[in-house]
This record gives C-alpha cells, sequence and structure tokens, in this order.
C-alpha cells in the first residue's frame, strides 16, 4: 500500500485494559482526536477496548468494550494495539500474537519488556512492526527515546535513576519528617502511591525491571530483570536517615547501570548514601529523575512525574503518534540494538564506596583490630567518626573503593568480633561528581 492511499484510512487503534493508565489515555485520545490526528499526519480512532468487566466509562461508545482480547488482537481491521493491561501473561500471548497479526505494540508494561524484551523485539523487527514503550519507565520522562534515538551516536557510560516514585516519597518522608519507614510507608500507602502489598516497589523489584530496561538500551546488550542486582529500602531506618543527613548526605534508592572496566556492564538497584550536591539528591517526594553520562554529551538528567494516569498517558500518546506516523508512512522507527552484547558483572566484582556503622566496645585497641580487619581484606578506610561513649559507643567507617566481594568478607569477618556488638548497617557511597 503507498502512503498516499494509507493517509486516508485512520489507524485503528486497540486497546488492552482500560484501568488507572487506559482509561486517561482513551479520554486524552478521545478528547482531542482531531488535533492528535492532525499531528499523527493520518487518522487515529480508538476502534476497541479489551477489558476484565465492562462498565461504563464516560465519554466512551459503550460499543467498542470487550472482554475478549484475542477478538483485538486477531482484528485484521487493527493496526496498532495499547497494552496497559500489565503483568506477564496474557500480555506476552497478546503482543506476541498481534505482532505476528502484523500490527505495531504500545506498552506501558516494564515487567513484560525486562523479562521478554528479546522475544518481542526479535519477532516485531521480522514482521516490520514497532514496539514503542516510553511509559515503561519513568511514566511521563521522556528516557526511552532520548537514550534509544536521540543519544544513539553518543557512548553512554553510566545511567543512574530514581525510577520509584513510591520509595522516594517514602524516603522523602523519613528525611524531612522524620517519620519512621513504616509510618510513611502507610502515608505512601494512604496516597494511592504504593500498593496494599508494597514488596514491588519497596524491595526494589520495580526499579529492577526499569534498571534491565535503562541498562538494556544504552549499552546495546539485552538485559534481563534476572541480570539485576537488587535490595530494597526496608531495612532503612530513621537512625541511618539521620546519620545520612549528619554527613550530607540523602539515602535514595538507585537503579544504576555502568560499564565496568572490563567492559561489562554492572546493574543493580539499592539504597545509596547519596551526597547532597548530587543533581539526584534534590529529587524529592513521588518525583522520578534518570542521570545520564555519556562520553560527547556529559552528564543529563531527566525529571518529571514516574506515574500517575495522567502522567503515564502522557508518554503513551507520544507513542501512539509516532508509530501512528510510522503506520501513515509504511516505515518504523528507531529499533533496539543488542550487537555489543556485554556481559553483566557478577556483583562481587562492583566497585563502590561503602558506609558501615557499627556497635562496639569502647575501650582501647578496638579501632585498631577493627582497621586490621578491613586491611586484610584490603579495603582502604576514608574516614572513621564515634559517636556515643561507652556501651552506647558506634563506629561509622567510611570505604575508599572496593569490591562488594571485599566488602562483605569485612562485614563478615567484624561480625565474628567479640568487641563488635552489631554490625547495624552497611549502605554503599556515591559522590556528587559526574
Ligand atoms: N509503582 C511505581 C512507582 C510506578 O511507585 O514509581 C509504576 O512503575
Amino acid at each position: 500500500m503507498s502512503p498516499m492511499s494509507r493517509a486516508d484510512k485512520p489507524v485503528r487503534i486497540g486497546m488492552l485494559g482500560c484501568g488507572v493508565v487506559g482509561s486517561e489515555v482513551a479520554r486524552l485520545l478521545l478528547a482531542d482526536t482531531e488535533e492528535l490526528s492532525t499531528r499523527a499526519g493520518v487518522k487515529i480512532e480508538l476502534a476497541a477496548i479489551a477489558v476484565r468487566t465492562i462498565k461504563p466509562h464516560e465519554g466512551i461508545n459503550p460499543a467498542i468494550f470487550t472482554t475478549d482480547p484475542y477478538s483485538i488482537v486477531n482484528d485484521p481491521e487493527i493496526d496498532l494495539i495499547v497494552e496497559v493491561m500489565g503483568g506477564i501473561e496474557p500480555a506476552y500471548e497478546l503482543a506476541l500474537l498481534a505482532i505476528q497479526n502484523r500490527k505495531s505494540i504500545v506498552t506501558a508494561n516494564k515487567a513484560l519488556l525486562a523479562s521478554h524484551g528479546a522475544e518481542l523485539f526479535t519477532a516485531a523487527y521480522a514482521q516490520g512492526e514497532d514496539i514503542y514503550y516510553e511509559a515503561s519507565v519513568a511514566g511521563a520522562i521522556p528516557i526511552i527515546r532520548p537514550l534509544r534515538d536521540s543519544l544513539v551516536g553518543d557512548f553512554v557510560i553510566r545511567v543512574m535513576g530514581i525510577v520509584n516514585g513510591t520509595t522516594n516519597y517514602i524516603l522523602t518522608k523519613m528525611h524531612e519528617d522524620n517519620k519512621e519507614f513504616a509510618v510513611a510507608l502507610k502515608e505512601a500507602q494512604d496516597l494511592g502511591y504504593a500498593e496494599a502489598d508494597p514488596t514491588a516497589d519497596v524491595e526494589g523489584f520495580d526499579a529492577a525491571a526499569k534498571a534491565a530496561i535503562l541498562s538494556g538500551l544504552a549499552f546495546h546488550t539485552r538485559v534481563t530483570v534476572s541480570d539485576v542486582y537488587r535490595e530494597g529500602i526496608s531495612q532503612i531506618t530513621l537512625d541511618d536517615v539521620q546519620l545520612a543527613k549528619s554527613l550530607g548526605y540523602v539515602i535514595k534508592l538507585l537503579a544504576i547501570a555502568e560499564l565496568t572496566p572490563k567492559d561489562e556492564i554492572s546493574v543493580r538497584v539499592h539504597p545509596v548514601m547519596l551526597e547532597k550536591a548530587h543533581p539526584l539528591a534534590s529529587v524529592r517526594d513521588a518525583f522520578n529523575a534518570v542521570f545520564v553520562e555519556a562520553e560527547s554529551a556529559g552528564p543529563l538528567m531527566f525529571y518529571g512525574r514516574g506515574a500517575g494516569g495522567a502522567p503515564t498517558a502522557s508518554a503513551i500518546l507520544g507513542d501512539i503518534l509516532a508509530v501512528s506516523r510510522h503506520i501513515a508512512h509504511n516505515s518504523v522507527g528507531q529499533r533496539e540494538t543488542d550487537y555489543a552484547d556485554r556481559d553483566i558483572a557478577p556483583i562481587e566484582t562492583t566497585k563502590t564506596k561503602f558506609l558501615i556503622r557499627l556497635e562496639v566496645q569502647d575501650k582501647s585497641g578496638v579501632l585498631a583490630a577493627i582497621a586490621q580487619v578491613f586491611a586484610t581484606q584490603g579495603v582502604s578506610i576514608q574516614t572513621v567518626d564515634q559517636n556515643g561513649r561507652d556501651a552506647d559507643a558506634e563506629l561509622i567507617i567510611v570505604t575508599h573503593l572496593a569490591t562488594e566481594g571485599e566488602l562483605k568478607a569485612t562485614v563478615d569477618a567484624l561480625k565474628k568480633m567479640d568487641i563488635v556488638s552489631k554490625v547495624s548497617s552497611v549502605i554503599r557511597v556515591e559522590g556528587a561528581s559526574a
């Protein structure tokens, strides 16, 4: 079909799911169909929506709802599938079937892409279809397109992001209002940020899926969520937060993806004591931000709302229009590349600075004995501070760069010492310099 004849035929959209995000996509699409069609250069039409249970949605023609998603992905008159149902199955099966049926995909589904991205991209590219997924990482923030398109001529060195709004909100409340973790979590749940079961957010699973997507794009390699080392924030105490503040840090849950000296990808999600001068340190509440360092571009920062119906719908609409243009012109957009096929660095080899908080006996020789344990494992100490005295004595040790393996061996040895009553916290430290 020539591009000219296609321009007269609408791009027909089938949407899978109509929850918080999907209903906002439908609302925005229907509110400004004409103007959005003008921008796309082709008429776009919301033709069908699959839901689990049909109920009235204000402003949406009830006739376009169905409880059978297969009727949409098998419909030859549908050109573009917008997948906003979430979860891995049946989203994966439906997306694959849609691609086999020559439909492009717009999805917000980070879990799907972080587990089955490779299969979906391969299938889509074999069929000459697009997969666009700007909303899958950091909601409204344009970060997929910048990494895939704008920076494709550069060499990314590191991507570091606050990509989970719920945990950022909890940590902000702990820092600014001195709230205990459990209290801040309850507040996040009451505000609708955290789910009743907050595990995915609080334990870093959500951020790990996003880290997999970002690192794959940045380093031209297929990365799955199982490649990502992950720790959440449930172990962070108010004492840790107060200590961070007193030392000029803020605790953030960061997704970090970087190249190691061996050209491997180190990709991880864990809490970090971040120097207050770092641009990410000022990202508060439920906001997200992604900090990218590239060889020629230098540092770049992308900031905005990472969740919520309208912000996520904004990213999805951008994708719908981009893909509609391609459909109208019988073309496809910039594709992911995986030619580099880099290895994933084992977490034990990753180098970081650490802060270790120890409850110790307050008597002569204790510091020397502890310093000896660090020396034996080859971990160089940068600073040592003592808080409290006698039974309340606490040592706060910040190391120079050490591998996770060296640090773990050090902590294991410290735990066995009679003079150490408790290793209260071990938190990685990130500086402010790009
Ligand atoms: N639950 C996520 C967050 C948003 O709190 O940022 C969806 O990925």
